[in-house]
């Protein structure tokens, strides 16, 4: 639906998801112990990742979602965890 909308609206849900992500790698990073310093290094790398793929998408043109979508985005990322923590 976004890509419809133009490219301006589809790289908004770009940014928006690549920030969420790095959120959640946050997350794992809070959660992780200080001693496991490979999978921190490697969580560090793939929260890397995601930024410079949000700032692609902004200089790219990404226009800035407008409530509730980003709440919408958050909470069905959410959903989806939950799922996946249970499976
Ligand atoms: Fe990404």
């Amino acid at each position: 639906m976004a890509g419809l909308r133009g490219d301006g609206w589809n790289l908004g849900f770009v940014v928006e998801t690549e920030r969420q992500v790095e959120a959640h790698l946050d997350e794992h990073l809070e959660s992780l112990p200080a001693a496991d310093t490979r999978s921190r290094e490697i969580i560090r790398v793939m929260k890397d990742d995601e930024a410079r793929h949000a700032e692609h998408a902004e200089h790219a043109g990404a226009r800035t979602l407008p409530p509730p979508i980003p709440q919408a985005m958050a909470l069905a990322s959410k959903l989806m965890k939950l799922v996946a923590y249970r499976l």
